[in-house]
């Protein structure tokens, strides 16, 4: 079946859906205390994009943009993409759902940054990624990996 990517609604329905992922925290419970103290709509729209088998959530990422003047990776220095919490539910991988995701973020047109956690490097250098060198400095212990559209390079 073809995946539907979607730009997930911040409600109360969508955060019991994030329970059943491995990376729930701080993210999720501030939405929460948001929704609670009504500081956001219910249905707005959150950073988090998914993949859903009817009912159910089963894979998601957030993208957050970074605005050009914080850019400390790319040539010319220009707006990316951060991607964070890519997760596909145990069951559903293999499937080609991260896949998915993670081209939906390409098709938005900027380069993208994420930091590939332990034993994910194989998966992000087959979506054509690549490493960055390590700056201490700026990199802070994250292992980054980022994807260039055509025109941009790594500074
Ligand atoms: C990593 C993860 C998102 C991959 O999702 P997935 O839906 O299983 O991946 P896909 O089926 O879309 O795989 C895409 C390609 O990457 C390959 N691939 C996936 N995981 C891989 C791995 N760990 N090592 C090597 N290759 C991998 C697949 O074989 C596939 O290649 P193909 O298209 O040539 O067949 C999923 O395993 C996951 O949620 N893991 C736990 C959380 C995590 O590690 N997140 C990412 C870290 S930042």
């Amino acid at each position: 079946m073809p995946f539907q990517v979607e730009r997930l609604k911040t409600n109360f329905k969508t955060l019991e859906e994030f329970k059943k992922f491995r990376e729930y925290g701080l993210q999720e419970l501030s939405m929460l205390e948001d929704l609670q103290a009504n500081l956001i709509e219910n249905d707005s729209e959150s950073p988090f994009y998914g993949i859903y088998d009817g009912d159910a959530l089963v894979a998601r990422m957030s993208l957050y943009l970074t605005p050009a003047k914080y850019d400390p990776y790319f040539e010319p220095p220009q707006d990316f993409n951060e991607l964070m919490k890519l997760e596909v539910l145990p069951q559903y991988r293999g499937r080609g759902l991260g896949r998915a995701l993670v081209e939906y973020a390409k098709s938005l047109g900027l380069p993208i940054k994420t930091n590939a956690r332990l034993g994910s490097d194989p998966f992000w250098k087959k979506l054509g990624f690549t490493p960055v060198k390590y700056d201490a400095a700026r990199d802070r212990g994250e292992n980054p990996y980022v994807w260039l559209p055509p025109g941009v390079s790594l500074r």
